[in-house]
């Protein structure tokens, strides 16, 4: 379109603000991040995601009964609504973990007894419920889909506990749980990325929060979001063995594609929350015997890919470690990022109840290039080929 209007036109969003927060920060030159001020190393080492999470949502760490209350709501949820169970069963077998969860999450707002009431208080009430259902969202899907009965949660077990219990129907191991539960707090909060930002646009229009979690999944279900960590493991997979490493990578960037679980839009330096999950990855090495090989396959292919990226500041980000550990940890490959999707929705929560405090539409613009004024031509007078028109 002929216009006089000048637009400075932000693809991607690059580098603009929506809003001021105050829950995480991200120091992408130095490796740092904080999830409400607290560094990301203090939180794996001394807390639990169930801390984590009311920190996140409600801005400060619990006292003793804050986090005891904030506890009796998850698990007042952990069991699903009956009906949500026996739609899963009917799924078909080709059905996707990711759009499983992400139309439970959307069908648990049928089960919401006050659905019109869309105030603050409600709407956090409604995170504290959604993440008290995604174990036995993700785990009763996993189940089913595998011709087992879905386990009924335990009340006295912690989310990531939970999960694995109902994954395998049997006590996990001490360790599993501690590095499920590092690993779900390293994923549960990354400021305004694509899917916060997709919670945020959705309870920007006054819907509700449901409406924002179910968005945030739709958004980070790509790989080049959340569904990296599937495609790196993949990777690491078809490599098959550390000596192989240096030819794949190779292969891979002279085919001009790109090394998943590397790179990053705002760490132009390591990933802290890659190098928190290294480590583990190092240490279970030696815990974990049938990984050994994926393990010593994927540090192989992070050197070979270092060597060959990190000239151009392309270095790994927190999907190249989780995959294997994942995977280490007995959870099915396309289960990586509804585990993500779970872990992060207590920042997913935060951020739409902080944006609603002080709400505005979002309604960015879209630049017009195309003509207008165009004359209607009848359907009949078109001609059968587009060139035609
Ligand atoms: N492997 C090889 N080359 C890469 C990679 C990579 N993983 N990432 C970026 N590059 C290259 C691009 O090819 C491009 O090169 P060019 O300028 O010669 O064309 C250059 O780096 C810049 O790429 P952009 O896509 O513009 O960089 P951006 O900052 O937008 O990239 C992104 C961020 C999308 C994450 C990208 O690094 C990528 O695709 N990585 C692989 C997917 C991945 O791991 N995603 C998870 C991100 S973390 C998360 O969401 C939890």
């Amino acid at each position: 379109m002929a216009s006089s209007e000048s637009a400075v036109i932000h693809k991607g969003l690059d580098n603009i603000y929506v809003c001021e927060s105050k829950i995480c920060y991200i120091d992408g030159e130095n490796s740092q991040l904080y999830y409400r001020g607290y560094s990301i190393e203090e939180l794996t080492n001394s807390s639990n995601f169930e801390e984590v999470s009311y920190l996140l949502i409600n801005g400060e760490l619990p006292t003793k009964a804050q986090l005891e209350l904030f506890k009796t709501e998850l698990r007042n949820s952990y069991s699903i609504p009956a009906p949500i169970v026996e739609w899963m069963r009917g799924l078909p077998k080709s059905a996707l973990p990711m759009d499983a969860i992400r139309s439970g999450v959307s069908m648990l707002s049928l089960y919401d007894a006050n659905p019109s009431d869309n105030s603050l208080e409600s709407n956090k009430k409604r995170s504290y419920r959604i993440l008290g259902a995604m174990p036995a969202l993700l785990a009763t899907f996993s189940r089913l889909r595998r011709g087992l009965e879905p386990v009924e949660p335990k009340k006295n077990l912690s989310l990531a506990s939970n999960f694995l219990y109902m994954l395998k129907e049997s006590a996990p191991d001490e360790y599993d749980v501690s590095v499920m539960d590092k690993t779900m707090i390293l994923h549960a909060e990354h400021e305004m990325n694509a899917s916060t930002f997709s919670c945020v646009v959705t309870a920007s229009t006054l819907s509700d929060m449901y409406s924002a979690i179910t968005a945030g999944i739709a958004t980070l279900k790509g790989p080049l979001h959340g569904g990296a960590n599937e495609a790196s493991l993949k990777f690491i997979q078809s490599v098959g063995s550390p000596e192989k490493a240096e030819e794949a990578v190779e292969r891979v960037l002279r085919a001009k594609q790109r090394i998943m679980g590397f790179g990053h839009r705002v760490y132009k330096n390591f990933d802290p929350r890659y190098k928190i999950l290294r480590k583990v990855a190092e240490k279970m090495v030696d815990r974990k015997p049938d990984s050994k090989q994926l393990l010593l396959t994927a540090e192989a292919v992070e050197q070979a890919a270092l060597k060959r990226l990190s000239n151009s500041k392309i270095f790994p980000n927190v999907d190249f470690y989780s995959g294997t550990v994942f995977n280490a940890l007995g959870v099915e490959t396309d289960l990586f990022t509804p585990v993500f999707a779970m872990s992060r929705t207590p920042g997913w929560a935060a951020h739409a109840l902080e944006y609603l405090e002080d709400n505005r539409l979002v309604r960015p613009k879209a630049y017009y290039t195309g003509t207008v004024g165009k004359k209607y031509v009848p359907l009949e007078e078109r001609g059968d080929s587009a060139a035609a028109r």
